[in-house]
């Protein structure tokens, strides 16, 4: 099992669409097993976003994912990391396969509504930076056998 760190960006809580993101990832089989609303402050902004630091981009970056609270979350299930990615869409919304997040709800630019790890060390390092370890609640659930065995 891995588990991965989801962000739905200001703009898909801003547009209500955390619900339906939500049950995609439900449905799939995928497990929450953290999840929260948050304001993110510029420091936690500059952390989750310091890969990108001096990047043309990265002020817009920064703003706009502390513009209006976030929904955040840790989801766990097979192969979660490429399995969420792969739901997600390519990074430019206007890109992304139809049938993906993205290319069922985004359009342009920065407004690309989601936010998910892309390796097992960054999963690992962004799961540290939003949650502490008593956050996350790991739990059996009935359905399980039928996603996973
Ligand atoms: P996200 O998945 O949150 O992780 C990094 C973000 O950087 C990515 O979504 C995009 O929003 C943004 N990004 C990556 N490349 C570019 C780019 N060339 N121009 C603008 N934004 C970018």
């Amino acid at each position: 099992m891995q588990r991965t760190l989801v962000i739905i960006k200001p703009d898909g809580v801003q547009r209500a669409l955390v619900g339906k993101i939500l049950a995609r990832f439900e449905e799939r089989g995928l497990k929450i097993v953290a999840m929260k609303l948050a304001q993110v402050d510029r420091d936690l902004a500059e952390k989750h976003y310091a890969v990108h630091q001096g990047k043309f981009f990265y002020e817009g970056l920064v703003n706009y994912i502390s513009a209006s609270p976030v929904v955040v979350m840790v989801l766990e299930g097979h192969e979660a990391i490429g399995v969420v990615r792969a739901m997600v869409g390519a990074t430019r919304p206007w890109e992304a396969a139809a049938g993906t997040i993205r290319g069922d709800y985004a359009l342009m630019g920065l407004r690309n509504l989601i936010h998910a790890s892309d390796s097992p060390e960054t999963a690992a390092n962004e799961i540290a930076l939003w949650f502490t370890t008593d956050q996350i609640h790991p739990y059996a659930r009935e359905m399980d056998r039928w996603v996973n065995e």
